[in-house]
């Protein structure tokens, strides 16, 4: 790939609609706020590269909590939120949704609010400081159950705040069925929030049919299994719903083996608006801006497919209108 053309993506404007905040803390933040919270972090935690360890789904999902539990203070989510768009501004990231999951600062002890007032006080100082608009969805998890997703869902229709954006679910996909999960996403729909769910990842595209005909979802996180079924590509391009499709994490949790036989263009060729996206940065040595190369260098897309991404993105991002409309203009 050419300089000129590394350089023209490294400044392309991009929008990132699928991380997880908690999924965002490189290790040496993970260890600063261990320290300063007096947190003993579990042993094999970090690899002799000093990446996070794991080896499969499941394990992912266990460093990750693990990662979580030691947030404890509004401070600690102000300055992961800070620092994640920090670095999403440096790769040229113009808008960044991230989800923030109630129930695992819940499990550290943390209230809703504190965590709230901190990942609130992060946007507001990255985009004083860098320009970045970040926004949030709340997520549930999967694997706590449908009972548990209520709960979330009610305390968020409870109390609306303008940075959230959204709804969402992130978690064990072996575990229930999306329809499980109606009231839940009905809940937080019917207070006004646009709503995504993971599926179409580990699972094949049943799962994705499940949530969209059960869910009220205009995203899907990943779904990129959905091209295992022509029907449901037609479905997704017809009923206009968009995939956050990440292959950095694609490739690093074995869904696909490389990026060859990743169906990114397939799914662009059906039509489907896309987003490209990192999920998880340190668990997956990905980031937003690494994703837009690997677009290029991987999957041969050109300057202006690549834009074009960028504005799908944004036209499908939860973002309020007026502000939907100003970052378009900065795409171009
Ligand atoms: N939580 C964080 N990353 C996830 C992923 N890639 N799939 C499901 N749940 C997640
Ligand atoms: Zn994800």
């Amino acid at each position: 790939m050419s300089e000129l053309l590394t350089q023209q993506i490294q400044q392309l404007p991009k929008v990132e609609l699928h991380s997880h905040l908690e999924g965002c803390i490189q290790p040496q933040l993970v260890r600063a706020i261990a320290k300063r919270n007096g947190i003993t972090l579990k042993e094999g935690l970090f690899n002799e590269k000093d990446m996070f360890a794991w080896d499969n789904f499941v394990e992912f999902l266990g460093a990750y909590d693990e990662a979580s539990f030691c947030l404890r203070k509004a401070q600690d989510y102000r300055d992961i939120t800070y620092t994640y768009l920090q670095e999403c501004a440096e790769q040229g990231t113009v808008y960044a949704e991230t989800f923030i999951s109630p129930d695992h600062a819940a499990a550290v002890g943390m209230s809703y609010d504190d965590m709230l007032l901190g990942c609130v006080q992060g946007i507001d100082d990255a985009q004083a400081d860098f320009g970045i608009v970040g926004r949030l969805i709340v997520s549930c998890v999967r694997h706590l159950g449908p009972e548990q997703a209520v709960v979330v869902a009610q305390h968020l229709a409870d109390n609306p705040h303008p940075y959230i954006v959204g709804f969402g679910m992130g978690g064990n996909e072996s575990m229930f069925t999306q329809a499980d999960f109606a009231p839940a996403f009905n809940i937080a729909a019917a207070s006004g929030l646009a709503c995504t769910t993971h599926a179409g990842e580990v699972l094949g595209p049943e799962s994705v049919w499940d949530a969209i005909d059960n869910l009220p979802v205009t995203r899907i996180g990943h779904g990129v299994r959905s091209v295992e079924d022509p029907q449901l590509l037609v479905e997704l391009a017809k009923r206009g719903i968009a995939l956050e499709v990440c292959p950095g994490s694609n490739i690093a949790l074995s869904v696909y083996p490389n990026l060859e036989s990743h169906p990114l263009n397939k799914i662009l060729e059906a039509g489907i608006s896309v987003s490209l996206n990192s999920d998880d940065p340190p668990f997956f040595a990905t980031t937003v801006g690494s994703e837009y190369l690997s677009g290029a260098k991987d999957f041969g897309l050109d300057l202006e497919q690549l834009r074009n991404i960028s504005r799908m993105a944004m036209q499908a991002s939860f973002a309020d209108e007026q502000t939907k409309a100003r970052l378009l203009a900065v795409i171009g």
